[in-house]
This record gives structure tokens, C-alpha cells and sequence, in this order.
């Protein structure tokens, strides 16, 4: 993307103390207009065994193929959805059984995990939300969801909505970050992306919200620990993104693994039935994460397999991944009396509705020549590439040491990411192969002019302690003009079950970058990760810091574009990057507290051995170019708690080149966090140019959840004044 071209229109017209009734929900046009009477008439014609067959999904084989009992399982009814079987030729096969020797011919529900691409793997989310642009991840969410549907997956376990404020915890990565805002405007751009207006269409495929909730408040960030909150927390923070993928029509939700104040996730039938269907309306189904209905023994909830099966159908599970407990003691369950026929009933009833509006009764297969040339396109590549391009965090760029010059005479590329085809696909990479990735070596290679000399060593890996590599990257680094080290995690340090308790990079890598350093040579230092990591040495010594994220498929041309200055970076950080692991949790909307921090008093919330301050605060992020914000007007001083307020500011470009730039807004008050996004804002400015900037309210306004709270609110709002001092960029502290 140039961002030399044009003025790009406002992203998220922002609101600011308003609440909104939710968008009117989607249309399902293709569906067929008596779905629930057609639901009726299968139910009517449905076994008992037929109807706990629906209930169940089964996992296939990581290659794509499904398992040698599935066929049978299909002809006989006791199999309605699987997860991980993939691949036109695969699926169909599998359909067939379904469509031609079932009973009552009900189509089988393909799931995967897309998480951030099927094929073309664009930037992880966490990535993807730097750019502060949903527009992005609805093109990303887009294209993923046209190359999965065309290799026969209709559904995928995405997206990942769960508020992360500890980088402890592997799976930031694979969502927007720390904000309900930013959180909420992801969410819904991504259902959008993946699923349309109607989820039926031939390029769309049906979403999950996941994981139902809290998930990200685990514990002391150990992935499938304990989460405990106040209700009020759970509310304002974890619960907005998840409302506006409901909002938006999501068609699935994902309950997750943790248990929440005692409660486990798919066994809570406040969070699962009240919110979910009572307050929020959701006409779909909940599908449990994989083996978390099993797993309520072992929280301690359920006495043995037959009661976990009660609890969670009761609580308002309706599909049961991978274990079996509603197919084995559905039957018993009912017979007792411990469950109600209606209860099994209701859960087949949101599947089928859903296996309806997806148009799987009338399209149940999948064309399979179609999947040899629409994967991995030139087109869905260039798409990868400008997101990648917008995702990137410029972290430090002392005396202008970035962008670098393409006719530079030698450059030393450096570092165990340097040239590594997998880490920039991330953990969850679909069907992403680490052929089809462009490294940052290859991307810096295509960039620069002929007569440039590219050196390159790895110097070391992620892991171990090997330095026998350091002397030829010491080497080249004293060879050549300019030394860029690819540093960071691998794809296995991030994602599911890669909690770690320390932050620092693994491995010699740190040591590795003190080596080039040492030779005297510009030292630019690219870091390539899934979460923020305390890279204290390299921020206060080296002269330039680039967060490139793991950019996907298109990361090293991203790269390269940014680092020679052909794309100015834009975005912006969408969690807090603490200094030290024992900051953690870490994030910019926190409470107030009696004694807010004061360097010279003691007695004030703080620590002895490392400053209150974060590295880099939520919402930072430079640029080439420099912006200047002035003239903050406010529409009224005073509005009641169902007015809104127009905020307008005047942005400038007063640097040297053009560049985008992210405008946010910012809130405080009292029975609130102390700051609150509200709004953001984002236009391309060219060089010198200016602009007044609007944030106004729209539909895709924040919409606060707990009605209750609007008593609250209006007493915060007389204190507007405060909003003068809380718009702008982020600086550092
Ligand atoms: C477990 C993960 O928690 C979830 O996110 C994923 O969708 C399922 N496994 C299926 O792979």
C-alpha cells in the first residue's frame, strides 16, 4: 500500500459516550424461509441416537483426511460435524456417505481452525490489530474464507476474541489485544469477513467466537488455568467483543476451557444460557472447545463422564468437540431424567439452523477443480502483503536511522529469523506452507538495487546456546554498511500451551545482537514474535527497533517495503509492552488507584526495582513523518447518558514525507477504568497536508452492556474537560 496515494476515509467513525442500539441483524436470503419448519419435520423423523449423532464432532487426521470409523459413523446418523478434515476430494468423499447412505441425509459440518488465513496466511491478529484498521482484517478474513471454502471447510473456529492483558499467555497472539474497543471494532470485521451478509454465499463460511470467556484472563498466564473477576470486569472488558460478533450475526460460539470464578466455561450456565441467549439473543449453537466437556471431571465439577454430559448440555453446550459423553449417556441421561428431551431438542435445533442458513442441505459438496488454482493467488498474496505492510510497529528510530537507502553498497542480514520459512506463518497457520513464504531475506534481496551486496548468517537459533555461529555473523556485519538482526520466537513459542514465564529472547540470541553491535556497524534490529518481549538492552542501544510481527506468507516483502522506505509504518501497539515480566498484568485501562505513582513519595503504587511505566504504552507506535494535533473541539461541555458528543481535531503532517497516521481518543473518569478508548481514527496525510478529523458516533459504535451502568455514566460525563488532554498519539512515558 502507498500511502503516498490518496487520503484514505475515516475507519472507525468513532463514538464517544453513546449507546446505541445494536445493528439490525443479518438477512439470511438464500436460506429457505421455513427453516424452523423444517427443522420440526426432521426432528419429528429423528432417533434419539440420530438426534445425539448431531451433537457430536469428531476430529480427523492433521493431514486433512478423516478417521476410518468416521464413514460409518456418518451412514448410520451418529456423526454430524468434524474438525480438521480438509481438501475438496476429502470432504466430498465424506459428504457423499452423509447425502447418499444416511438416513435422513443431513449434511456433515467441516471445521478448521483459519485462523489468520487457510492458505494464504496473512499477519497473526495480533499483527493484523497494529494496523488499527478492521477494514483489514475483514479483507484478510475475507480471502481466508474463500480458499477454505473451496477446499470443503464451511466452518471455522475463528475469531478469537479474547481480551489478553498478560503477553505471559501464548495465545495473544491470536487476538486483537488488551482493548475492548479496538477489540469489539476486530470482531466484528472479522464475522463480517469470514461469514457476509449471508453466510450461504459460495466464498463465505460460517464463524465461531471463541473462546467463551474470560479465557485470556487465565492465571498467572498459564494457558487452561483459572480466571476470577468481578462481574463489572467481565462486562466492560471481556464481554464487548463477543457482544458485537453477536451483534454481527456470528453464527457460533466456542465455550472455553478455563472456568470462571469456579464455574467451568462449558459448564456455566450463566455466561452460556443467560447472557448468551437470555440477554444477547443468540439463535445459534455453542460447540465446546476440544475435550472441555470430558474435562469438567477434572475441574472437580462433575462426578464421572454421565455427569459432565448433564452439566454441559444442561448449561447450554449444544456440540460436544471430540469427546463423547452426550452420544454415550445422552440416552440414560434422558431416561432418568436428569435431562429433558426438550433440552436435546433445542441443541439439535441451533445445529440444524445453522447447517440451513450455511446452505449445506443445498450445496453439501465442493467443486474440486476449483481448489487447484484458487489458492495462494498473486491477488490474495498482494492483499497479504499490504496488511502485513500496515501491521508493522516502528519502536525506535533514533537520528533517522530508518528508512534505509536501496543503494546502499552492503548489507549484512543477521539472526535465526532471517531466513526461516515458518516462524512468520505463526502457530496456527491453516494450510499455509512454508514454501509459499517470502523471509525477510529473500523480500530485503528483491528490494534492494543489483549493485547491493546482501551477506547473510544466521548466527544462532531461538533455542540452545550454540555461538559457533557468531563469528560469521561478526563478520559480515564488519563487511558491510549496515547490519539488520532478525530476532525473536519461532512458531512454537507462541500460540496454545506456550505460556512462559519469562520474556526475554531465548536462546543467544540477545548476545547475538550485543556481537553486531560490538563491531561499531548501524545495528537495526527487526523483531519478529507473537507478544511483546523485554528487549530493555536492544531499545536503549541499538539505533532502530522494528516490530515486524510474524507477518505471514508476505512477511518479508512487508519487511523490506518498511525497512527501505517504500511503505511508511503506521501501526500502532494494541497491548501494553511491559519492561519487566514482573509488571504483568500490564494495560492501559486500569483503575485508579488512592496513591497513583509519584517518583519522590514512597507511599504511592509503584515498585522499588523497576519504573511504573510500561516500555512502550498501549497505542504507540512512530512514523517517518511526524503529525501535529491541535485544536480539540468538543460538540457540548455537558450531555445526558444517552446524548452524544462530537469530538473534531485538526491533524497535520509537519514532517518530511508522507504517511498514515492512527488518531485516538481517550476517556477517564470516575467508576471507570482510568482511561478508555473511545474512539480511533485513521487517514493517510500527505506531505504537509492537513485535515480536520472528525470522530462522530455510527453503528459502529462501542455499545456499553450493562444497561445498569448508565446511572454510572452519566455522572462521569460531566467531567468532558478531561478529553482535552486525552486525544492525540501516543508518546512514550
Ligand atoms: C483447542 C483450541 O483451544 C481452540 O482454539 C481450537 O479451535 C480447538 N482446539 C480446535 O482445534
Amino acid at each position: 500500500m502507498n500511502p503516498t496515494k490518496s487520503i484514505r476515509v475515516l475507519l472507525i467513525l468513532a463514538v464517544v459516550f453513546t449507546l446505541l442500539l445494536a445493528p439490525a441483524p443479518l438477512s439470511h436470503s438464500q436460506r429457505p424461509r421455513n427453516v424452523e419448519r423444517e427443522i420440526d419435520s426432521l426432528l419429528r423423523k429423528m432417533t434419539l441416537e440420530e438426534k445425539l449423532g448431531q451433537l457430536q464432532q469428531l476430529d480427523g487426521e492433521g493431514n486433512g483426511t478423516f478417521r476410518p470409523e468416521h464413514p460409518d459413523l456418518i451412514r448410520k446418523g451418529l456423526l454430524g460435524s468434524t474438525l480438521n478434515v480438509r481438501g475438496a476430494k476429502n470432504t466430498n468423499q465424506l459428504q457423499h456417505v452423509a447425502m447418499d447412505e444416511s438416513r435422513l441425509k443431513i449434511p456433515v459440518l467441516f471445521g478448521f481452525d483459519v485462523i489468520h488465513g487457510y492458505r494464504t496466511i496473512f499477519p497473526i491478529p495480533l499483527a493484523e490489530a497494529s494496523s488499527w484498521d478492521p477494514a483489514s482484517a475483514e479483507r484478510s478474513t475475507s480471502i481466508a474464507a474463500q480458499e477454505a471454502r473451496d477446499s470443503g471447510v464451511r466452518w471455522t473456529f475463528a475469531p478469537m476474541l479474547d481480551i489478553a492483558r498478560d503477553p505471559r499467555w501464548g495465545r495473544i497472539t491470536e487476538g486483537a489485544g488488551e482493548d475492548p474497543f479496538l477489540g469489539a471494532a476486530f470482531a466484528r470485521a472479522r464475522v463480517r469477513g469470514f461469514q457476509g451478509t449471508d453466510y450461504s454465499a459460495p466464498d463465505k463460511i460460517l464463524a465461531c467466537a471463541k473462546h467463551w470467556v474470560a479465557y485470556g484472563a487465565t492465571e498467572g498466564g498459564r494457558d487452561y488455568n483459572t480466571t476470577d473477576m468481578s462481574e463489572n470486569t467481565l462486562r466492560e472488558i471481556y464481554f464487548p467483543p463477543f457482544k458485537a460478533a453477536v451483534d454481527a450475526g456470528v453464527g457460533s460460539v466456542m465455550s472455553a476451557f478455563n472456568d470462571l470464578n469456579g464455574v467451568p466455561a462449558s459448564a456455566n450456565p450463566f455466561t452460556l444460557t443467560k447472557v448468551l441467549r437470555g440477554e444477547w439473543k443468540f439463535d445459534g449453537f455453542v460447540v465446546s472447545d476440544y475435550t472441555s466437556v470430558k474435562e469438567l471431571i477434572n475441574h472437580g465439577l462433575a462426578a464421572d463422564d454421565q455427569d459432565a454430559a448433564r452439566l454441559a448440555l444442561t448449561a447450554g453446550v449444544d456440540m460436544e468437540m471430540v469427546s463423547r459423553l452426550f452420544n454415550q449417556h445422552g440416552s440414560q441421561l434422558l431416561k432418568e431424567g436428569k435431562i429433558s428431551q426438550a433440552t436435546i431438542d433445542e441443541a439439535v435445533r441451533r445445529i440444524l439452523r445453522i447447517k440451513f442458513r450455511l446452505g449445506l442441505f443445498e450445496h453439501p459438496y465442493t467443486d474440486e477443480a476449483r481448489e487447484k488454482t484458487s489458492l495462494v493467488t498473486a491477488s490474495n498474496r498482494a492483499v497479504a502483503r499490504a496488511i502485513a505492510d500496515r501491521s508493522m510497529v516502528l519502536l525506535k528510530n533514533e537520528h533517522e536511522s530508518l528508512p534505509l537507502s536501496k543503494a546502499l553498497h552492503s548489507i549484512a542480514v543477521i539472526g535465526p529469523l532471517a531466513d526461516d520459512h515458518r516462524s512468520p506463518l505463526g502457530w496456527w497457520s491453516g494450510d499455509g506452507k512454508p514454501e509459499d513464504t517470502v523471509t525477510p531475506l529473500t523480500g530485503i534481496r528483491a528490494k534492494v538495487s543489483p549493485a547491493t551486496k546482501v551477506s547473510y548468517a544466521k548466527g544462532c537459533d531461538t533455542q540452545g546456546d550454540s555461538t559457533e555461529g557468531f563469528a560469521e555473523a561478526v563478520a559480515i556485519a564488519r563487511d558491510s554498511d549496515v547490519a539488520i538482526v532478525f530476532v525473536g520466537e519461532s512458531a512454537e513459542m507462541v500460540g496454545e500451551a506456550a505460556s512462559k514465564s519469562s520474556l526475554d529472547l531465548t536462546g543467544p540470541q540477545l548476545d547475538l545482537v550485543k556481537a553486531v553491535h560490538a563491531t561499531g556497524k548501524p545495528t537495526i534490529v527487526v523483531l519478529i514474535n507473537g507478544r511483546p518481549l523485554t528487549v530493555g538492552w536492544i531499545v536503549e542501544n541499538t539505533p532502530a527497533v522494528l516490530e515486524a510481527w510474524m507477518g505471514g506468507t508476505e512477511a518479508g516483502n512487508a519487511i523490506a517495503d518498511v525497512l527501505f522506505g517504500d511503505v511508511n509504518p503506521s501501526g500502532k501497539l494494541p497491548v501494553t509492552w511491559p519492561r519487566s515480566v514482573g509488571q504483568v498484568p500490564l494495560y492501559y485501562n486500569h483503575m485508579n488507584t488512592g496513591r497513583p505513582p509519584e517518583a519522590t513519595n514512597r507511599y504511592t503504587s509503584k515498585y522499588l526495582d523497576v519504573p511504573w511505566t510500561p516500555r512502550f504504552p498501549f497505542g504507540y507506535g512512530l512514523s517517518y513523518t511526524q503529525f501535529k494535533m491541535t485544536n480539540l473541539q468538543l460538540s457540548a461541555q455537558r450531555i445526558s447518558a444517552t446524548g452524544r458528543l462530537t469530538a473534531s481535531v485538526e491533524v497535520e503532517n509537519v514532517g518530511k514525507r508522507s504517511g498514515d497516521e492512527v488518531v485516538q481518543l481517550y476517556t477517564s473518569g470516575y467508576l471507570k477504568q482510568a482511561q478508555d478508548s473511545r474512539a480511533i481514527s485513521e487517514y493517510a496525510y500527505k506531505r504537509g497536508a492537513a485535515s480536520l478529523l472528525d470522530f462522530l458516533d455510527s453503528e459502529r459504535s462501542y455499545r456499553l452492556v450493562q444497561l445498569a451502568y448508565r446511572q454510572a455514566l452519566a455522572s462521569y460525563m460531566t467531567s468532558l474537560e478531561q478529553l482535552k488532554e486525552a486525544v492525540g498519539t501516543r508518546s512514550l512515558p
